[in-house]
């Protein structure tokens, strides 16, 4: 953990101007500030020790001292997944200058869309240069396993639920001989609740009705554990199965479903940041400017279903790419992040699960602007003590061990430059990033546009879709930055160009 206890002024100097350089001078620059995680003398007995890996796979001592160019071993992948042809590579970059709670910490990041890392990175500097994000999650792990019991008449629903009320004990004890490693870790079946729910009408049955047809709730048993530092999904899904037949013998119901869910709401993760606003400026505008701008923006995403979308698809590009990086299920996230920008989940939930509201899809950051009483209080002018705020908070399930994460090293790496974080810490850390985007993304939208830094920075993608060679593709990416067109036609001309220079340099 020591990397991440550096000086946040010293650390973000190091790092500065760090895109300019070429990516194995930054691949030496990351060796030198992370030697722990570049050197060992030692095999990586962690993927040797995987589920999927034969021994004769394990990698080398010299695989362990730089950053991979190609992540995947065959071996390992054919291992991983069914029919499987090959591997997919994506680049795997650095966010910078992000304080966290105060200390200071690099986030890695796989994403094949460009200016993400840019403008995280870019937000960060902002951000950072007062006093960082703060950060929260909660200190226990939990997850929820749900178990879904059928065929219980609307008489004897209440003695359904009275009968497991009364055993929870019982039950906890049977659910967590299915979890027997977590309990040993400290975890385990914490709690049982029951939720009845109203089903709906039958719709689309007319050729074939089912024999539950007849009944009006859904009885559903949410079992809820503490997986320590994993993610949980594995763990919940089998003391699910383990314990339903209990269930469906106390309940007198037939047994359903029975799986994790990936909503958890025990497992919301928050991150802010408090600004002056003069720090605010950007460009040729005032910080005031921007605030009320950024501010503008948020505020037509929250009315607007369209806009919200696009406005938290500029969050995930964000979390996806650490969720990525670090050996996450990138799609329970999106999916649990999805259903909380859904108010009428919100609802449903403050409510004690009653019924929905009107649905309606909400951007998952907020700003705003406050005053800051104590720099009032020693007489600063009003304008002066005024603080611009963003707050991001949404569920995330994460793991630092078990999963995947000992199929591929670079999980192994990109968590080692984090400086190995416990599930809580990676969670805070992928809120920081979310919100960091989202405020890059606003910021830039807001005032210049999108277009200069995204498609500048995209146009070497367009460059390289056009067919340029790897060599001239630096040259006509700043060409069609220069014309001001980044296009693919406009590649074309200028690849075909630089071809027939190159022709002509032969003949000559
Ligand atoms: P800038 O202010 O012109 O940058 O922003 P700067 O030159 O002042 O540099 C500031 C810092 O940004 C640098 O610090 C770097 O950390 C970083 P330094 O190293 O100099 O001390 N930075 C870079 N890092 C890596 N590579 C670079 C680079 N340039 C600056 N080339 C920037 C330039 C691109 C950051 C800015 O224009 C920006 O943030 N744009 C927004 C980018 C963005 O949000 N992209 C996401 C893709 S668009 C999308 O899909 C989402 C969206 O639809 C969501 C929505 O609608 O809400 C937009």
């Amino acid at each position: 953990m020591s990397e991440l206890i550096a000086k946040p002024e010293v650390h973000q100097a190091k790092w500065s101007g760090f895109y300019k350089k070429t990516l194995h001078e930054r691949q030496t620059q990351l060796k030198l500030v992370f030697p722990r995680v570049f050197t060992s003398s030692e095999p990586s007995s962690s993927v040797v020790s995987s589920v999927y890996v034969t021994p004769n796979t394990s990698p080398s001592n010299n695989d362990k001292k730089s950053f991979p160019i190609n992540g995947l071993d065959e071996n390992i992948a054919d291992n991983m997944i069914e029919n499987c042809v090959g591997t997919i590579g994506l680049p795997v970059g650095l966010a910078l200058n992000f304080i966290i709670n105060g200390k200071p910490i690099i986030i890695p990041m796989a994403i094949e869309e460009p200016s993400v890392i840019a403008g995280v990175s870019g937000a960060a500097k902002t951000v950072s240069a007062y006093n960082g994000f703060k950060a929260t999650a909660p200190v226990t792990n939990i997850i929820v396993a749900q178990v879904c019991l059928l065929d219980i008449s609307q008489e004897n629903m209440n003695s359904a639920i009275d009968k497991i009320s009364r055993s929870k004990s019982e039950i906890i004890k049977r659910a967590n001989n299915y979890c027997d490693n977590m309990v040993k870790r400290g975890g385990g079946v914490l709690d049982i609740n029951v939720r009845r729910i109203p089903r709906k009408a039958n719709r689309n049955r007319k050729h074939f009705t089912l024999s539950s047809a007849n009944f009006r709730e859904w009885l559903v048993v949410h079992i809820t554990i503490d997986v320590c530092n994993a993610m949980g999904a594995n763990c919940a899904s089998t003391v699910a199965e383990g314990v339903a037949p209990f269930l469906a013998e106390l309940s007198g119901g037939r047994i359903g479903l029975r799986i994790v869910s990936n909503l958890n709401v025990e497992r919301m993760s928050k991150a802010s940041f408090r600004i002056p606003l003069p720090m605010l400026a950007y460009k040729s505008l005032s910080g005031k400017e921007v605030a009320a701008r950024i501010i503008e923006a948020y505020e037509w995403a929250e009315v607007d279903p369209y806009r919200a979308t696009t406005h938290n698809k500029g969050i995930m590009n964000g979390i996806d790419a650490v969720a990525i990086a670090t050996g996450q299920d990138w799609r329970a996230i999106e999916a649990a992040v999805h259903a909380w920008a859904c108010d009428g989940v919100r609802i449903d939930l403050d409510n004690s699960h009653n019924s929905r509201s009107d649905n309606s899809y909400r951007p998952l950051t907020t700003y705003w602007i406050e005053k800051d009483e104590q720099l009032a209080a020693t007489g600063k002018s009003d304008d002066e003590c005024l603080m611009f705020c963003g707050e991001l908070e949404l569920p995330i399930m994460v793991g630092t061990v078990g999963g995947v994460l000992k199929t591929n090293k670079v999980y192994e790496y990109n968590l080692g430059i984090m400086g190995n974080p416990n599930s809580r810490d990676l969670a805070m850390s992928m809120a920081c990033i979310g919100l960091a985007q989202n405020f890059a993304a606003l910021r830039a939208l807001a005032t210049e546009g999108i277009q200069r830094g995204h498609m500048s920075l995209h146009a070497k993608n367009v460059a390289i879709a056009a067919g340029c060679p790897p060599h001239a593709v630096t040259s006509v990416a700043q060409r069609m930055i220069e014309k001001g067109k980044i296009t693919l036609s406009s590649a074309n001309d200028l690849v075909e160009a630089h071809m027939s220079e190159q022709v002509q340099c032969v003949y000559m």
